[in-house]
């Protein structure tokens, strides 16, 4: 099974470029291309929020023109940019939704079981597991504990290291961190919303965040550093099960470098 993710598009649809800087119109069509020209092709491909900039009717709407051209399933999630009831009426005939308040579903298609768990926290850019999602995941993990489960969410639960990225809460972070250690089926847990790819061993099991589509929180790991962000290149995750291994994730650039070269005798 070949899991992509890509996350953090933040597209704007009104001809200006985000932050001055990013066309993201041009992100996505870039990243649409990437998906498009894998081989083999992902399973599925999780969109793990940020979806657009600004919960704007339309930017939902070319973005979802836009997911309708990518091969592969696209499951959605949102992020503290995106907008629930926008969401439902963009993504909702797909049918995936399984809840009336929150975005989180189970995905039960594959042979690893998906879980989009949706952290919003109304009218903030923090995380939050309230207690009745906590309560919604755990139920749902108590259903198939000998089922590789990957779970996938827009804030992460845990700390960066990047000074003014962590000074936002993820309310619940430690129940949630209690639930995911009483269930080594977890297999692995991704997020979005930093900007940038990383890895941490996380309450028994593995935890990432994906790199944006359109530009890369920059690398600066003093306490106090200012807030910026960096035009390293956009980049997806790959997610594969290697078999004696389990589930490796590759970070993938997206953009022109030219073609693969042969090794040759140096
Ligand atoms: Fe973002
Ligand atoms: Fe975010």
């Amino acid at each position: 099974m070949l899991i992509a993710q890509i996350s953090d598009l933040h597209l704007r649809t009104d001809g200006k470029l985000l932050k001055d800087k990013v066309d993201s119109v041009a992100a996505l069509e870039a990243a649409i291309n990437h998906l498009n020209a894998l081989d083999p092709q992902p399973d599925v491909v999780l969109a793990t929020g940020d979806l657009v900039n600004k919960a704007d009717k339309q930017d939902f709407q070319a973005l979802r023109a836009g997911f309708d051209r990518i091969q592969a399933p696209v499951l959605v999630i949102p992020g503290n940019h995106d907008d629930r009831t926008l969401m439902r009426e963009t993504f909702g005939d797909q049918g995936y939704f399984q809840d009336e308040k929150f975005l989180h579903y189970t995905v039960e298609d594959y042979p690893i079981r998906l879980i989009g768990l949706d952290t919003v926290k109304e009218g903030s850019d923090g995380g939050e597991l309230c207690g009745s999602r906590r309560g919604w995941i755990d139920s749902r993990l108590r259903e198939q504990p000998e089922r590789p489960t990957f779970i996938f969410m827009h804030h992460p639960p845990f700390g960066t290291g990047i000074g003014f990225m962590d000074k936002l809460d993820f309310y619940g972070a430690s129940q949630f961190a209690e639930i995911i250690s009483r269930h080594p089926h977890v297999v692995h847990i991704t997020c979005g919303h930093m900007h940038r790819p990383m890895t941490v061993a996380y309450s028994g099991t593995a935890a990432s965040v994906a790199p944006s589509l359109v530009f890369q929180m920059a690398l600066d790991l003093k306490p106090d550093a200012p807030s910026g962000f960096v035009l390293e290149p956009p980049g997806l995750k790959l997610y594969t099960w290697v078999p004696g291994t389990g589930l490796v994730g590759h970070v993938g650039v997206i953009g022109d470098y030219g073609p693969k070269h042969p090794f040759v005798p140096d």
